[in-house]
């Protein structure tokens, strides 16, 4: 299973039929796409990402599979998440870096992407589930997942619940899971 499957399975958790849900970097689309079909006809998912390319990417995918009906796409920050977002959310997934076939120059930062993650803990209702998938392999990429790693230390065990998953035996730098949990 890759990281990002593992994502799914935590996702999966929380996230009903009908719930609302956000997809901080909607990239290519799949998360956005598994965020749609598990919110079901009656669900909303809200998917933000700063390139046009992205949600044209996104777009073109959920249209393909007749779901853009029940996805709001947001050309803005994620990290001005609250602004765009007025309800209680089920699930947020993060899959940082950069667009994968796009420009790579563009990436997530550390400190939107940790203004992003404290956005969403607002939003987050109990048994709420918050995915971050993070690559310390590209520059700035280690500091950004050190950054993250630091703040969730500091949130409170009796509100959350924080898991913190890679492969071990993976060479290189592999992809790490980080998953915030409300309790
Ligand atoms: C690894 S890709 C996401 C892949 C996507 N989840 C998928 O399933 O295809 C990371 C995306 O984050 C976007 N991004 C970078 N900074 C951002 C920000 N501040 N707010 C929202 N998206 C951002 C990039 O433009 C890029 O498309």
């Amino acid at each position: 299973m890759k990281i990002t499957e593992m994502a799914h399975l935590y996702v999966k958790t929380a996230l009903r039929e009908g719930g609302v849900a956000v997809d901080a970097t909607a990239g290519n689309g799949h998360d956005t796409l598994f965020l749609a079909r598990l919110a079901g006809p009656g669900g909303r998912v809200y998917a933000f990402d700063i390139q046009e390319e992205a949600l044209q990417r996104t777009s073109a995918l959920l249209q393909q599979e007749n779901l853009l009906d029940r996805v709001k796409l947001i050309k803005a920050g994620h990290e001005q998440m609250s602004a765009y977002v007025n309800e209680a959310v089920s699930a947020v997934m993060f899959n940082l870096g950069y667009l994968p076939g796009g420009d790579h120059r563009i990436v997530t930062g550390k400190g939107t992407t940790l203004a992003a993650l404290k956005e969403a803990l607002t939003l987050l209702q109990n048994g709420g589930v918050i995915t971050v998938v993070a690559y310390p392999g590209h520059p700035g990429g280690k500091e950004e997942q050190e950054a993250l790693l630091d703040y969730c230390k500091t949130l409170n065990s009796r509100e959350y619940r924080v898991a913190y998953t890679f492969y071990l035996n993976q060479a290189h730098h592999p992809p790490v899971l980080i998953t915030v949990h409300k309790l």
